[in-house]
C-alpha cells in the first residue's frame, strides 16, 4: 500500500496521531572523507502526522544510519541551530510537522544554502556569526544614565526594536537571502535585524557606529527587498521591514 494509500484510508473520525504511516524523505548527504560531490540518499520511515520532520532525523539516525549528521540542541525552536531546506524551503526542523507537508510525495532535505557545506546537513556557521559580531550585537549605554540610577525606558521606546528581539540567530534568513549566495560578503539580514535591535534602543549610545557599519558596500544597501528573508523566518520577524528602518536611519542620519 502506497504512503498516499494508507493517509486517505484513515478513518474520518480517527486521530492522526495515533496512526503511523511510512513517508520517504530524501536527504541530501556529503562525507567530506569519502565523497567528491554531495548526493541524495532515501529513507522511509514510520510517521505519526503530528511528528516533526527532526524526528525523522532522529529516527533515521538512531534506526537506520548513525552516520546521518545534523545539529539540534532544544528540539523546540529556541536555540536556532537546526535550520534546513525542507522541499526547498529554509526551516527549523523542530518546528515542521509531518501533518504540514504534502506526504504523497517525497520530502526533501538539505542543508541551508550560501554557507560553507561541512558534512550532511551541517555547515560551517563562522561567516555567519562574524558578520554578526561586526554589528556590535549588545548594549554599550556610554556614561548614562548617573550610577546608581536605572535605565529608563518607556513602552514605546521599548515598542520600536520589540520585533528583532526575538531573534534566535537561526541563519534561515541570511542562507534564503540571494544577494548573499552570490558572494556571501552581503552582511545579510540576521546581521541587521541584530543590529536594529541596538541602533533603536533608547539606552544605547552607540546607534550611529553600528549605522555606519551598515553604510558599507556590503551593509544594507545590497538588500534588493527580495522579501525570502522574512518569509524564511521562523520567529515571525519582520526582518525586510527592519532592514527599510535601517536604512531611513542612514538617509535621516540618525536612529
Ligand atoms: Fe533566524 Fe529570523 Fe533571526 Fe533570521 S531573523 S536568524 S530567520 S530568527
Ligand atoms: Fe535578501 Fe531579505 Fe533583502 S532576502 S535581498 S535581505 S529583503
Ligand atoms: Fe533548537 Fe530546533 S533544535 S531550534
Amino acid at each position: 500500500m502506497t504512503t498516499a494509500t494508507i493517509a486517505a484510508d484513515r478513518p474520518g473520525n480517527a486521530d492522526p496521531s495515533v496512526i503511523p504511516f511510512t513517508v520517504t524523505f530524501i536527504i541530501r548527504r556529503f562525507d567530506p572523507d569519502t565523497d567528491t560531490e554531495p548526493r541524495w540518499q532515501d529513507f522511509d520511515v514510520e510517521m505519526y502526522a503530528t511528528d516533526r520532520v527532526l524526528d525523522a532525523l532522529h529516527k533515521i539516525k538512531w534506526e537506520q544510519d548513525g552516520s546521518l549528521t545534523f545539529r539540534r540542541s532544544c528540539a523546540h525552536g529556541i536555540c536556532g541551530s537546526d535550520a534546513m531546506r525542507i522541499n526547498g524551503r529554509n526551516r527549523l526542523a523542530c518546528k515542521t510537522l509531518i501533518k504540514d507537508l504534502d506526504i504523497s510525495k517525497p520530502i526533501y532535505v538539505e542543508a541551508i544554502k550560501g554557507l560553507p557545506l561541512e558534512k550532511d546537513l551541517i555547515v560551517d556557521m563562522d561567516p555567519f556569526f562574524a558578520s554578526f559580531r561586526e554589528v556590535q550585537p549588545f548594549l554599550i549605554p556610554g556614561s548614562k544614565p548617573e550610577p546608581g540610577k536605572e535605565r529608563v525606558q518607556s513602552v514605546a521606546e521599548r515598542a520600536r526594536f520589540d520585533d528583532t528581539t526575538k531573534c534566535i540567530l537561526c541563519a534561515a534568513c541570511t542562507s534564503s537571502c540571494p544577494v548573499f549566495w552570490t558572494d556571501g560578503q552581503y552582511f545579510g539580514p540576521a546581521a541587521i535585524v541584530n543590529a536594529h535591535r541596538f541602533i533603536f534602543d533608547s539606552r544605547d549610545d552607540a546607534s550611529q557606529v553600528r549605522l555606519d557599519i551598515l553604510n558599507d558596500k556590503e551593509g544594507v544597501w545590497r538588500c534588493r527587498t527580495t522579501f525570502n528573508c522574512t518569509d524564511a523566518c521562523p520567529r515571525g520577524i519582520q526582518v525586510t521591514q527592519a532592514i527599510a528602518e535601517v536604512k531611513q536611519a542612514l538617509m535621516r542620519g540618525h536612529a
